[in-house]
């Protein structure tokens, strides 16, 4: 297969070094606004057989590809997707799928019209906790579900000129807690109530965005939703599940990593936590690019089809409206 690549930034690093390990990936073919940056991804990835950097990302569309992975920033996306699929090109797109609701809707839609997979890069739904998780839900295990809780909670913040450019705390970070909820208990959220602080550096201010945000959300089943992110949790990037039932808990993200000491402390020396998302979730980034040859060779169906994107991208604005207007939002105001 040959596959490209739009975006050689942080993430775009990590999916080329996953791609290239695939052996059903011949050739990688990176492209990025910016052509020194394809060129050095290309460079470190030089040992790798197949690799190749272009000067214009419009080339990708002109190099007989047979998958595009989007990693670009979110600004990016929709107008890649879009013209990914016009070229009748499979895409594994990063979330979010746009910057904004108008924009995701009418990706959905190219999609939908073309026929052509696009995959988005909710990895949470491969990590193998979550979907054991999602599997105990779904076999009665825990009784009904009177709560579920998500968190996502960065050791230190991104780049400040990751920022403005990021659509907010709720669209950028939360969106990945709202598609979980939504894949682990097959329920929709009905309305939620958010709020966010700004006690960190003053960069999230001066764009209008809140470095540290919660929501309560209401499930259509009556049960509870709780999720909340940061942008300052020294102690270690800590991303967990819980789900809470009438006859059983269960905790996804629970291990000897996860940055929590337990009190009265007993003394035993602590692991080191996760350092961050990308090692947290290496081996469900690694899964979720597996998915994505699979749907590209037609071996399997879609995992995380753009309807689904579109669904968590309406809650996250859900959030950013009530945050902004303090005040309970039902997610069909929202709806487009
Ligand atoms: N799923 C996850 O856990 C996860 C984690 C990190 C980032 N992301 C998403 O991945 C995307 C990239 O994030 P990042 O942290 O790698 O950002 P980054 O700023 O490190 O990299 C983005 C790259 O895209 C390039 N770029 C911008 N416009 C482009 C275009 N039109 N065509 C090609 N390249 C273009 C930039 O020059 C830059 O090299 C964001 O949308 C982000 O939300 C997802």
């Amino acid at each position: 297969m040959r596959i490209g690549l739009a975006g050689a930034g942080r993430i775009g690093a990590r999916h080329a070094v996953a791609m290239c390990a695939l052996p059903e990936v011949d050739a990688l073919v990176v492209a990025d606004a910016e052509p020194c940056r394809a060129r050095d991804l290309a460079a470190r990835l030089a040992p790798a057989p197949g690799v190749t950097a272009l000067d214009e990302v419009d080339d990708l569309f002109r190099s007989g590809l047979d998958g595009l992975v989007v990693a670009a920033a979110t600004d990016a996306h929709a107008c890649l997707v879009a013209r990914a699929v016009s070229a009748r090109i499979p895409v594994f797109c990063e979330k979010p799928l746009a910057s904004d609701a108008d924009g995701t809707f009418q990706t959905v839609a190219a999609a939908a019209a073309s026929g052509v997979p696009v995959q988005v890069g909710f990895q949470r739904r491969f990590d193998a906790g979550n979907a054991a998780a999602r599997e105990a839900l779904a076999s009665g295990r825990l009784g009904w579900l009177h709560t579920v809780r998500s968190c996502s909670f960065d050791p230190a913040p991104p780049p400040a000129q990751y920022v403005p450019t990021s659509g907010g705390l709720f669209r950028d970070c939360v969106i990945h807690d709202l598609d979980l909820i939504r894949f682990v208990t097959g329920r929709e959220v009905v309305r939620v109530m958010a709020a966010g602080a700004n006690r960190g550096d003053d960069f999230f201010r001066e764009c209008g965005d809140v470095d540290t945000g919660s929501a309560l959300l209401v499930l259509d089943d009556g049960s509870l939703g709780v999720v909340s992110a940061t942008r300052y949790n020294a102690a270690g990037y800590d991303s967990r599940l819980e789900l809470f039932g009438s006859k059983d808990s269960i905790v996804a993200g629970l291990d000897d990593r996860t940055p929590a000491t337990a009190l009265p402390e007993r003394g035993e020396e602590p692991r080191a936590a996760y350092s961050g998302f990308m090692e947290r979730f290496a081996d469900a980034y690694d899964a979720e690019l597996r998915a994505f040859v699979d749907v590209v060779a037609g071996r399997r169906g879609n995992p995380c089809p753009p309807e689904e994107a579109l669904e968590a991208f309406y809650l996250a604005e859900a959030c950013e409206l009530s945050l902004r207007e303090g005040r309970v939002v039902g997610t069909g105001e929202v709806r487009r």
